[in-house]
């Protein structure tokens, strides 16, 4: 076990019609003026936006929107947002959807508050360091990247299609509502790729190379069987109450700090390379994911096979091999099917996407520039590894 530091600030109100208390919660942190940020029409559509303004119409608190925000958020919203909460004195930005609209709410944060005024990419690059923020709340409508509780923002920068995140304890939001009925109106495929990515937050810590605890173990195996029971489930059953809160709830912890408490952090590997293809073929985070798991798993499980092994035994019910490694290798088999079953993609074909001899390079390049060429935990990958995985996922 390591040592840690467990920092959640985030408020939480979860149930039922918890939207409603958006207003007051709001008001809570003396906003004088309000910045709405979303993605599609959606949201004015199903009447939770009309909701949000009644309230804040109530209380007399002034509001401004700003929509359009796109999965794999761009930077060039980012940039009109920012230049907007500076001229009309935003205080406050509320966001209302899901890790897209919510990292682009807090790289609008990092960039309105920026005494500089520079160019907030550059917190990105990590060639400067956000001193302060505007604050964040969140009224969250899928459950899937823990951004509503978690210390990241990941955007793509459209000058070279380059997906980069940026990790702040300043940018975790202040509140965070969650009602899992809101997240009913999903698409199966959307709903199996939030489940896909709260399991990946999860094992990217729990596949780690030191410090592993029990609690933490126990409470990562808990976590990744509770969301694949209810992922089945959900396709089944998509208005399934208790199922969707289930998830719910899972994707915040996935992600809050709380799966990596005395570990070295995680690994990492798989979220990285995933988000290159994010940046490049502007595919579902999620989806990206599973489709890279499986290749990635085989190519580091010999460095740390035990780890593998307890993941197969304890959460995918394999029964053991003759050794640790033909356990770990059950164990991914297993992982592999589990996201087939849930009509995941397990390699870059399934995907939909077919990489020329270009591409790996440029994939590989990328991920090793925004990597610093130094990769992951269990096995430290480098640009050659990272294109071998690339290519061996097809
Ligand atoms: O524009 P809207 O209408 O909101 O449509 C979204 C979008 O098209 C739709 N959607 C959301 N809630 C819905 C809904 N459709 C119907 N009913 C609802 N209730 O779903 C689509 C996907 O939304 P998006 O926000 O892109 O999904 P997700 O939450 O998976 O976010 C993915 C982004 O977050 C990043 C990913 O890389 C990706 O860019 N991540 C952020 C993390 C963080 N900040 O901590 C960690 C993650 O590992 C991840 O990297
Ligand atoms: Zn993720």
């Amino acid at each position: 076990m390591l040592d840690f530091t467990y920092y959640t600030p985030t408020k939480v109100i979860f149930g039922r019609k918890a939207e409603n208390k958006t207003g007051e919660l709001i008001k809570e942190q003396h906003a004088t003026k309000v910045l709405i940020h979303y993605g599609s029409e959606r949201v004015r559509k199903t009447g939770l936006l009309d909701t949000i303004e009644a309230q804040l119409d109530n209380l007399g608190i002034p509001y401004l929107e700003l929509g359009g925000v796109v999965p794999n958020p761009r930077l060039s919203l980012v940039e009109k947002g920012i230049k907007l909460c500076r001229f009309e004195n935003v205080d406050f930005i509320l966001a209302g959807g899901g890790g897209s609209v919510i990292d682009s709410a807090k790289a609008i944060g990092y960039g309105a508050a920026d005494p500089d005024a520079g160019e907030v990419w550059d917190f990105y690059c990590k060639t400067r360091t956000p001193v302060k923020t505007v604050p964040v709340g969140v009224v969250l409508t899928i459950s899937a990247t823990g951004s509503e509780m978690s210390n990241s923002s990941v955007i793509t920068n459209e000058d070279g299609w380059i997906k980069c995140g940026y990790n702040d304890d300043i940018s975790r939001p202040i509140f965070a509502v969650m009602d899992p009925e809101l997240t009913e109106t999903l698409p199966e495929y959307q709903t199996e790729c939030g489940c896909s990515d709260i399991m990946m937050h999860t094992l990217e810590r729990y596949l780690s190379s030191s410090g592993n605890m029990e609690i933490t173990d126990s409470i990562s195996e808990a976590l990744l069987r509770t969301v694949m029971k209810y992922a089945l489930i959900l396709k089944c059953e998509p208005q399934n109450y208790e199922a969707r809160a289930e998830v719910m709830w899972a994707g915040s912890l996935s992600h809050n700090g709380l799966t990596g408490c005395g570990t070295d952090g995680g690994d990492w590997a798989c979220h990285r390379l995933e988000h290159e293809l994010g940046g490049m073929y502007d595919v579902a985070h999620g989806a990206g994911l599973t489709a890279l798991w499986g290749t990635w798993a085989k190519y580091v499980y010999k460095n740390k096979p035990a780890r593998f092994a307890r993941l197969a035994v304890n959460v995918l019910r394999v029964t053991p091999g003759k050794d640790d490694d033909e356990t770990a290798l059950l164990g991914i088999s297993a992982m592999e099917d589990f996201f087939r079953s849930i009509n995941m993609p397990v390699s870059l074909t399934e995907l939909g996407i077919a990489p020329t001899d270009d591409e790996y390079v440029e994939l590989a390049r990328k991920c090793s520039l925004t990597a610093n060429d130094n990769l992951g935990s269990i096995r430290n990958l480098h640009r050659a590894d990272m294109e071998a995985i690339y290519r061996a996922a097809i």
